[in-house]
């Protein structure tokens, strides 16, 4: 019998699962303050799903599986192409534009290596039924609120895949091709980019790096046909620009999925190594339409939770682990179902409060060093002499103080020194 973890998971000890829930918390406070409301969709879809449009980065690397009944399915490799099942099936009577957000874990079978997993958590936000510089500046803006809320630097890379594949259309490229030029450009090919695609102007735009500079020379290059699309693109850019946003405009950046047909745009975190890409989205405006729903223009973008864990322990901004409250020790067998009773008291009076009976019968000075190893604020200690007047010490784990303090006014005392959340 093995004990060991198949490759490419992980699992979450109480420092790491803290770690993941206290990042995953602040990062749904800001999607909440945007308005957002989670959804989940199933671990599982028919492969059918994913085949369509996720791109060869994702279809080589599904895990696929056969049911009883023969139907081929797969773990979700993302949740994109589910959110958007989902509204073209349940969804669409809805008033628009829908604000949906998920935390979930994904499934992708790739070579495991740092930060690259094949169970890993995304927390990600659609937003479905928003065309237009708004909509797009609106999921940018809620991808870096949502990092400055967890301490991370957060540069913004925008590309524009649409205007790179309208672009190639206009050159007679048809959608297989186009995704063949995407593709090398997202791993980076120029050379195989060079070679699919002779035109001079291409060439020029996929160079464009900067700011409203290079949106003025994109506006010069685009063909008429374009222009009125480089001008919606001005106004995203000008739009986070108003809001403070730190971004990058990089016309020759591409992304690994097929559905994409706007804005795109990644961040990226120092200290990771290879798989530093801590977030990804971008505009899909056709999705919805290809899985039966009505034609409905949607933009959105995921976080990748562990590596945004990763980074800010890289970057030495570690989450703090909560510690314990109270640690409520008894000096003798005799009073020791009293101090279980005062522990529940002080615990039902102060919800939040991170109450730990001392389970193990411990001598004082051995519950004290206990108490001291959990990182106790405060050890509230029950003794025989003192409970005879209703009273119990308690000791400031800190300051190393104690004082006496009556049972009465033990749910007062602690609530006024809670640790601040
Ligand atoms: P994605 O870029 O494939 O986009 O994934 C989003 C994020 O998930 C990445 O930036 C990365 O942080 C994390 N990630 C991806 N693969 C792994 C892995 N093997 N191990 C650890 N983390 C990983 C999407 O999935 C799109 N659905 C995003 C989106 C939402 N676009 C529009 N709406």
């Amino acid at each position: 019998m093995t004990l060991e973890r198949p490759r490419g998971v992980r699992d979450f000890p109480p420092k790491e699962m803290h770690e993941h829930l206290a990042v995953t918390k602040k990062l749904e406070s800001v999607f909440h303050s945007f308005g957002y409301e989670r959804v989940r969709t199933p671990t599982f879809e028919f492969l059918s799903l994913f085949e369509a449009k996720s791109g060869e980065e994702i279809k080589d690397h599904l895990y696929v599986f056969d049911d009883k009944g023969g139907r081929s399915l797969c773990l979700r490799p993302e949740a994109t192409a589910s959110v958007a099942r989902m509204y073209g099936s349940d969804l669409r009577t809805h008033p628009k534009p829908l604000r949906l957000y998920y935390v979930e874990p994904m499934f992708r079978y790739e070579q495991p290596q740092r930060g690259r997993y094949r169970e890993f958590w995304q927390a990600g936000v659609e937003l479905i039924g928003g065309a237009g510089p708004y909509a797009d500046a609106e999921a940018i803006l809620m991808a870096s609120n949502a990092l400055t809320a967890i301490g991370l630097e957060n540069a913004v890379r925008i590309g524009n895949i649409g205007f790179l594949r309208e672009l190639l259309g206009g050159l007679g490229f048809d959608d297989a091709k186009q995704n063949k030029v995407i593709h090398a450009l997202d791993k980076g090919e120029m050379d195989s980019v060079a070679e699919m695609v002779s035109s001079d102007i291409f060439n020029e735009v996929i160079g464009l790096h900067g700011g409203l500079d290079a949106i003025d020379r994109l506006l010069e290059l685009a063909p008429d046909g374009l222009k009125a699309s480089v001008e919606g693109f001005r106004k995203t850019i000008g739009l986070l620009s108003g809001c403070k946003v730190d971004y990058t405009v990089d016309m020759g950046m591409a992304r690994g999925l097929d559905y994409y047909t706007g804005i795109v745009f990644d961040v990226k975190a120092t200290g990771l190594g290879a798989q530093n890409q801590v977030c990804g989205g971008g505009r899909y405006d056709r999705l919805i339409g290809l899985f039966g729903g009505p034609e409905t223009p949607a933009v959105g973008f995921a976080f990748g939770v562990d590596r945004l864990v990763e980074a800010l322990n890289e970057g030495g901004k570690a989450v703090e682990t909560p510690r314990c409250d109270v640690y409520v020790a008894s000096v003798s067998e005799a009073v020791r179902e009293r101090a279980f009773s005062i522990a529940a008291a002080v615990r039902s009076g102060n919800p939040g409060l991170d109450v730990r009976f001392d389970i193990a019968g411990y001598k004082v000075n051995k519950a004290l060093q206990h108490a001291s190893e959990v990182g106790a604020r405060y050890a509230l200690i029950v003794g025989e002499r003192e409970l005879a007047e209703d009273a119990v010490v308690v000791k400031n784990m800190e300051s190393s103080t104690q004082e006496t303090i009556g049972i009465s006014g033990l749910n007062p005392y602690f609530s006024s020194k809670r640790a601040p959340d």
